[in-house]
């Protein structure tokens, strides 16, 4: 029998685009509460103006051990209460070994290990009074599978790290009732590319093209929220530890 995620209370990080923004959509149409959290403070004013009084505005950058703790905080405290934390913000930039870049390094390790226990940390006393509480945790198929993308071994290696803690986390959680869930999501059209510099993109594409004609067409990232939604419907006492959601039908690889 599947839960409801009605009336629950849900925080959702990097929701002002993307999957996240999908998510938040889903749960909202669903009955959740949602607390948004992404850095851009205005985009994420408007669009809770839109969404209505059910989504709250929490802005952050989550690779900030207080601005992430501030954020949490505030959604419990807008909402009274917190049923679940989406860890969903993260970035990749490719690079191969010979030319990995400190900056590069440091940016994907701080927002996608680091943020996500800076907001696990602070939203764990919150849960623990929860009766359904839940982490979701998204990783990439990349953590798994080397034919996702070239260039991205760093950014593969991070979400590797994510699963690993979130299998820990499970287990060390397993008392306090709180669900852990890896959502494991292949490619999908979303801006997650779009800050990437040319030179850099070209030699990972090119690099990718030489593993074979065929890549995985993309999803949408509403295709990701149901699944995030068939996660969290899960009743109390029984997780999904992982789900991986790709795209299954092969289209041929762009070329520049
Ligand atoms: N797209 C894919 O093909 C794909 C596949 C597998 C896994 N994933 C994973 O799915 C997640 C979402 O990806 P996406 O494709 O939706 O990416 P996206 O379109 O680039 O959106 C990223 C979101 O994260 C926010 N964000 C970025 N840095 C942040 C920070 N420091 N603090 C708080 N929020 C931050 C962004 O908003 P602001 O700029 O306003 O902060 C934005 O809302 C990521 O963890 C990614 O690794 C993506």
């Amino acid at each position: 029998m599947m839960s409801t995620v009605n009336g629950r209370i849900i925080a959702v990080t990097g929701a002002s685009g993307g999957f996240g923004l999908a998510m938040a959509k889903a749960l909202l149409d669903a009955g959740a509460k949602v607390g948004l959290i992404a850095r851009s403070a205005d985009k994420l004013e408007s669009l809770c103006a839109e969404l209505g009084p059910n989504a709250f505005a929490a802005p952050a950058d989550v690779g900030h051990s207080e601005a992430a703790a501030k954020a949490i905080q505030s959604v419990a405290a807008h909402f009274g209460g917190l049923d679940g934390l989406v860890n969903n913000a993260g970035m990749a930039r490719p690079g191969f070994a010979d030319d990995w870049r400190d900056e590069d390094i440091n940016a994907q390790l701080q927002l996608n290990i680091a943020g996500l226990m800076y907001c696990c940390r602070a939203a764990l006393p919150l849960l623990k009074a929860s009766t359904n509480p839940r982490i979701v945790n998204v990783s990439s198929a990349s953590a798994e599978h080397h034919d996702e993308m070239a260039g991205l071994s760093l950014y593969a290696a991070s979400k590797a790290a994510v699963e690993r803690l979130s299998r820990d986390l499970r287990r060390e959680l397993a008392h306090s009732g709180i669900g852990v869930t890896i959502l494991r999501p292949g490619a999908a059209m979303t801006d997650f590319a779009a800050g990437w510099e040319f030179e850099r993109l070209k030699s990972a594409v090119t690099a990718w093209q030489r593993q074979g004609p065929w890549m995985d067409s993309g999803m949408q990232p509403e295709h990701v929220a149901q699944s995030l939604l068939f996660c969290l419907q899960m009743p109390a006492g029984v997780s999904v530890d992982l789900l991986e959601v790709r795209p299954c039908t092969p289209v041929e690889k762009f070329k520049f």
